[in-house]
Order: C-alpha cells, then sequence, then structure tokens
C-alpha cells in the first residue's frame, strides 16, 4: 500500500459504496441494484475520480478507515479495490493502524476473491451470512447455501485476523430454542465480532409489498423481543456484548469506521448515494452524491455526481448526535455533545425531560454521558423522541 503514515490532520473515514448485488433480497432497502454488465474499469475511473474530488477538499487529514460496503463490494475487482486504497494513500495520510474493511457475500465465487482483497490492502472482511440453514436463506432470497456461508466464514478466518459476518433473526416462526441453537454454532465460527440483526420490513421493498397482502414474514412484537434479549445475554456471556444495538465484538475489537458514524466524527462518502458528514472551514456539512448508479456515473464523468451538501445548525447537529449517539453502549460524552452544539446539554434537553426516564430506569443517571440502559436500548426510538420532543 502507498502513503505518507504519519500522525497529522484530523481523522477522516472514508466510506466506497459499490451499488451493485447478483440478485436483489425482498428485504433489503439499501442502494443496491441487479445489472446484467458492469463496465468495471469505466466504474473504477469514477470511483477514483470522486475520492480525488473529496480529498481536494480533505486534504492534511489522516484516515483512520476505509469501509468498502454496498451492495455487495465483493463484486468489485480486486484492482479496483487495490487502486482506491493506493489512490487513498496518495491523497491522504493514512494512520499507521488504518481499518480498511470490505462487505463480502459468501457465494463461492466471492469468497474465491477474499486472498485478492488480502493482497490489496483490505484488513477486515464482514460477511454477509444472514442465516445457517437452507431453508431460512431461501426465506431470505440469498445466493448462497448455508454450506457456502460456513466455507466462507472459515476462509476469512484464516485470511484475516479481523473479520465479522451478519446474521438476521426474527424470521416468522423462529423460536428462541431454535434462534439459540443458531447462535451457538455462530459463536463457534465468529472471531472477534458479530452484528445480530432483527428483521425489519422496510418500504420500497418486496417483503413491504408481500407484508401488505397480509403475508406475515416477521416473528411478532413479544417474540422479537425476547430473541433480542436472548441475544444480548448470550453474546454477553461469549465475552462479546454489544457495543451497538446490532453489533457485539470482544472489547477493543469494535468496527472502528462504524463507530465514527456513532461517535459524530467526520467521514467522506464516494459513490452512489453515499453518504458524508465533514468539518469544512469550521462548519459542518452533510453531503450525498447521487442515488443512481448511472446519474451518479455520468455526473462524475461531468465534473459533478453530487445530490445535495447541507450545512447543519446546532439544532441538526443536537439531533444527529442523540440519534446516532445513544446507539452505543457508552453512549455520548456530555463535554463533546456541548462542544458541537455551542450550548450546555440543560439548555437543550431540559433535566425535567430526562428525569422520567431516568426514574423509568431508560436513560442512565451518569452526568458525563447521555446514555441509554439496556431497558432503554429496546425503546431507542421512543426515548430519542420524548429527549427531542
Ligand atoms: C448493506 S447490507 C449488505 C451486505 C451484503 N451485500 C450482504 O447482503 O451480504 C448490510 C447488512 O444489513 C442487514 N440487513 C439489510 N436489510 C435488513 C433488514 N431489512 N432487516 C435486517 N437486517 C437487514 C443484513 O444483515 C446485511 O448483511
Ligand atoms: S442484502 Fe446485500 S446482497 Fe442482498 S440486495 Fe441488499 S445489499 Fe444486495
Amino acid at each position: 500500500m502507498s502513503g505518507r503514515v504519519a500522525a497529522q490532520g484530523a481523522s477522516l473515514a472514508l466510506y466506497v459504496h459499490w451499488p451493485f448485488c447478483l440478485s436483489k433480497c425482498p428485504y433489503c432497502d439499501f442502494n443496491s441494484h441487479v445489472r446484467d454488465r458492469i463496465d468495471q474499469d469505466r466504474w473504477r475511473r469514477a470511483l477514483l475520480r470522486d475520492l480525488d474530488a473529496t480529498a481536494d477538499e480533505t486534504p492534511d487529514r489522516t484516515v483512520t478507515s476505509i469501509f468498502f460496503g454496498g451492495g455487495t463490494p465483493s463484486l468489485m475487482e480486486p484492482a479496483t479495490v487495490a487502486a482506491l486504497i493506493g489512490r487513498a494513500g496518495d491523497r491522504w495520510t493514512l494512520d499507521p493502524d488504518v481499518e480498511i474493511t470490505l462487505e463480502a457475500n459468501p457465494t463461492s465465487v466471492e469468497a474465491g476473491r477474499l486472498a485478492d482483497y488480502r493482497a490489496a490492502g483490505v484488513n477486515r472482511v464482514s460477511l454477509g451470512v444472514q442465516a445457517l440453514d437452507d431453508a431460512s436463506l431461501r426465506f431470505l432470497g440469498r445466493e448462497h447455501s448455508a454450506a457456502d456461508a460456513l466455507a466462507a466464514v472459515d476462509l476469512a478466518h484464516r485470511l484475516f485476523d479481523r473479520f465479522s459476518f451478519d446474521l438476521i433473526y426474527g424470521r416468522p416462526g423462529q423460536t428462541a430454542p431454535a434462534w439459540r441453537a443458531e447462535l451457538e454454532r455462530a459463536l463457534a465460527r465468529a472471531g472477534d465480532h458479530l452484528s445480530l440483526y432483527q428483521l425489519t420490513i422496510e418500504p420500497g421493498t418486496a417483503f413491504y409489498r408481500r407484508a401488505g397482502l397480509g403475508e406475515t414474514l416477521t416473528s411478532d412484537d413479544d417474540d422479537a423481543a425476547a430473541l433480542y434479549e436472548l441475544t444480548q445475554d448470550r453474546l454477553s456471556a461469549a465475552g462479546l456484548p454489544a457495543y451497538e444495538i446490532s453489533n457485539h465484538a470482544r472489547p477493543g475489537s469494535e468496527c472502528r469506521h462504524n463507530l465514527t458514524y456513532w461517535r459524530y466524527q467526520d467521514y467522506a462518502g464516494v459513490g452512489p448515494g453515499a453518504h458524508g458528514r465533514l468539518t469544512l472551514d469550521g462548519r459542518k456539512w452533510t453531503t450525498q452524491r447521487l442515488r443512481s448508479p448511472e446519474a451518479w456515473l455520468d455526473g462524475i464523468e461531468s465534473g459533478g455526481g453530487e445530490e445535495a451538501r447541507t450545512p447543519l445548525d446546532a439544532a441538526d447537529r443536537l439531533a444527529e448526535m442523540v440519534m446516532m449517539g445513544l446507539r452505543v453502549a457508552d453512549g455520548i460524552p456530555v463535554k463533546q455533545l456541548e462542544e458541537e452544539t455551542g450550548k450546555p446539554l440543560d439548555a437543550w434537553i431540559d433535566p425535567a425531560r430526562r428525569r422520567p426516564l431516568i426514574e423509568g430506569g431508560f436513560l442512565d443517571a451518569d452526568p458525563n454521558h447521555l446514555r441509554v440502559t439496556a431497558e432503554g436500548r429496546q425503546r431507542l426510538d421512543a426515548v430519542i423522541g420524548h429527549l427531542l420532543a
């Protein structure tokens, strides 16, 4: 990997979006699309150009993480990943401990590329396993089998010091004993990080349409709450407590890139639909690239590609910090919140508004952190709604 390695400049996390998948999963509302043919060379040039435009605006930063997300970034040519990592190293300082993650799907074709990604500079992979039995994988519309998933996990284990995989629970009819057994199998194969998502039905997806026609596609609310609690208990006992609602790690093995979002630090987003949050000339902005792959590609090639750029006033920053920061177990340092928003916490959120949440056991009483309890995390939307009302 090329690049100047020195500890200088404010930190920056870099997100690169690859918007293509082999097929569209029925639950997924990410910016992901199926195309017969992808001109990899054209995409490589455009992503590099987008990265360059971002670097022009953010010189002198130290990049602490790069995350290739999607879509299915394991459909990117390894040469494209290598070129982007190399260019990031040319344009910014790379932290000596830079974390470079790639999301991979566990079909055999993609797993076969894991070694090439490692050679390209990737040092962490996150595999979209989703379930460990074939019937559930079919229900979720996945292209891989349970055997493919386990083989990919084992390969990731051999190739990378740091790897994670995702599972989706709360599937219809999924019982606590069945999920417990699946978790045991997952833990037997896990490294130091697991992402465990409760299935949600998102507008615009095939599941949303089917649910609208009356089909049951998730477990009911009581069962889902029991599965969530079971997940927390079992993962804590295994030494991988939740550091965020759906993310579990051995302490020290958290995904640094994702922590950047939740801790309200700067990140740049490159590729279709990618979001960024950047401090430029002392002001905080959100940036968003054009969402449609083709519109973004044309836009980049003609010197554009950005959909919107919005300054964030103090109230916006407060709302974003609360919505992001309460997801993590550590919560939000009050000092950071006050520096970021320019006003004391009490001026934003009256202590009288916080008190019932503290007395109800939803919010921690620590005066130095705004933090939810385990109970509060289960009802996070309601807690946030109350705090920001
Ligand atoms: C950006 S997706 C993609 C990663 C990769 N393309 C894959 O599917 O394997 C990240 C993760 O979000 C989770 N996810 C996506 N939609 C979800 C939904 N509606 N409910 C629960 N989890 C979801 C899946 O576990 C998925 O692996
Ligand atoms: S879940 Fe992953 S593979 Fe499936 S459509 Fe979404 S991004 Fe693509």
